[in-house]
């Protein structure tokens, strides 16, 4: 648990409220009329730190992005949740389009994005988009100093707010502690030098108390970076300490999961008309063997080279065509920025093209859909699915391949194949298939070789993984953090 009331700052709120008829306003309408719902966290992160945020009275505060949100507000723009069981308060931050467009499909997603995951080459450093990136990290800043007291523990989600530590810390109470947990992986220092603001990025999160990242990789790329680009800051690389500016840093490396036990549940609550609905709507073959990948429409994800893998797949193996059917759930994502427009296109055609060049008249080498779906109907997928392939580019950690292991109920001996530039590789690679997800021939060939792959040794495997993923859930993930948190919070751990 938390030493202390929690302050949680995210960039992603964790409940929406929302006209039930949509945007449309009519400005003649009287919104007190119109019925109002709530979306609920769907999982991961945001639904597990709502608990913690629950158990502590604490203050959660995020972008209302919703289009009811500032009309359930009070003059503060909090509002207590969750809606039934009032037990915190939620502080929504009001963005302009502009602010958001700037800051959100901006700095945040067309800089720190690309740059974190060594995609340089798409960077896009517009005009006026860091500053209003600095304009809403010092508004959140300014939300968590009214809320804080001495004994606060505040906690930062994600690259969202990179400049925000420092503005926070040099405004609250000394006695509180400020800590941060940066999801995405951070670049090698050569990546690093693209970075328009490198220096103020660095001396921004160095504000924390705390600074978490998935793995150790990316914490040893963080201190090369502080090294090089902050002369001024001393660099403790044994103990992993930071003193900078006056502040003390500790970065360390602890790899976040998932709530397997609630992945499980889901997937062993599905009954079988579930998956035959969902077979029969998209046309996947339920007596044929599925291969299964769910993605955000993402450049990182590398849905294209999948794509050109199990073309070459189908093309060495045509046995299989027909009795392997690939289902690829992608889920459109920041579609307003240039890249992720391109990209999606490039994934639809790619779709097209491998399914003209193999498709038969009752039978489709990938089945694929943009559709939301219900966490059950995903669970029942991920359950039925005979093999998933993982294949990021780059991936700070991919909680999807542990929700899938999660969710691999039956002890058929589902197979996973797991790119080996994902922070997951770490702690499951050992039992994965590992993969290359740019060498086309070698993914071909271990698609093929999973495949052929003896039940008792699949069996094996998937034990193993189901192991640790249910060891290093998200229970204890937050565990691991809130540790940290309190040896800092409480003085016990000297910082000096
Ligand atoms: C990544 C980030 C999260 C983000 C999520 C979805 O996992 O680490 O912070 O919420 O992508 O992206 P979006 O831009 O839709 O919030």
């Amino acid at each position: 648990s938390c030493p202390g009331p929690l302050i949680v700052v995210s960039n992603r709120q964790p409940y929406r409220h929302e006209y039930e008829d949509g945007g449309g306003t009519n400005a003649a309408e009287n919104a007190s009329d119109r019925s109002i719902t709530v979306d609920e966290p769907a999982g991961g992160l945001t639904a597990g730190l709502d608990p913690v945020v629950q158990q502590t009275d604490g203050t959660w505060i995020a972008w209302g992005d919703g289009d009811a949100d500032f009309d359930v507000v009070d003059e503060d723009n909090c509002v207590d949740v969750p809606p039934d069981e009032e037990a915190y308060t939620l502080r929504r931050i009001d963005l302009s389009e502009e602010a958001v467009d700037s800051y959100y499909y901006g700095f945040s997603n067309r800089v720190l994005w690309p740059l974190c995951h060594g995609f340089p080459d798409l960077i896009e450093d517009r005009t006026n988009d860091f500053e209003w990136y600095r304009t809403v990290n010092e508004r959140f800043a300014k939300a968590v100093a009214d809320h804080a007291n001495d004994d606060t523990v505040v906690w930062l989600q994600d690259y969202h707010f990179a400049l925000a530590p420092r503005m926070i810390r040099e405004s609250i109470p000394t006695g509180a502690t400020v800590a941060q947990f940066w999801h995405i992986p951070w670049p090698t220092v050569s990546t690093f030098q693209h970075c328009p603001v490198g220096g103020r990025i660095l001396e921004g999160l160095l504000g924390n108390d705390l600074l978490g990242f998935h793995v150790d990789r990316y914490v040893d790329r963080f201190l090369d970076c502080v090294a090089r680009y902050l002369p001024a800051a001393t660099v403790d690389r044994n103990r992993r300490i930071v003193r900078y500016g006056g502040e003390t840093t500790r970065v360390v490396a602890t790899p976040m999961g998932v709530d397997a036990e609630s992945h499980a549940r889901t997937a062993r609550s599905t009954d079988a008309e579930t998956f035959a609905n969902l077979c029969s709507e998209y046309g996947i073959p339920d007596d044929g063997t599925i291969g299964l990948g769910v993605d955000r429409l993402d450049y990182t994800k590398g849905i294209p080279e999948r794509l050109t893998a199990l073309e070459r797949f189908f093309e060495r193996y045509p046995d299989w065509r027909g009795d392997f059917t690939f289902v690829q759930k992608a889920t459109p994502s920041r579609t307003e920025i240039p890249a992720y427009q391109h990209h999606g296109e490039l994934v639809r055609s790619e779709v097209e093209r491998i399914n003209r060049r193999f498709g038969t008249d009752d039978w489709q080498p990938i089945v694929y859909t943009e559709d939301y779906l219900e966490e059950a109907e995903l669970c029942s997928l991920y359950r039925h699915a005979d093999l998933m392939i993982v294949s990021p580019l780059v991936d700070g950690m991919n909680l999807v391949t542990q929700e899938y292991v999660a969710a691999s109920v039956d002890d058929t001996g589902d197979t996973l194949l797991l790119s080996d530039r994902v922070g997951a590789h770490e702690l499951l690679g050992s039992h994965a298939v590992t993969i290359d997800p740019t060498d086309v021939d070698d993914f071909a060939e271990r698609i093929g070789h999973a495949l052929a792959m003896p039940a008792h040794e699949r069996r094996h495997r998937m034990d193993v993984l189901r192991d640790r993923v249910f060891d290093a859930d998200l229970d204890r993930w937050m565990t691991t953090q809130f540790d940290w948190i309190r040896r800092i919070h409480t003085g016990s751990e000297s910082q000096r």
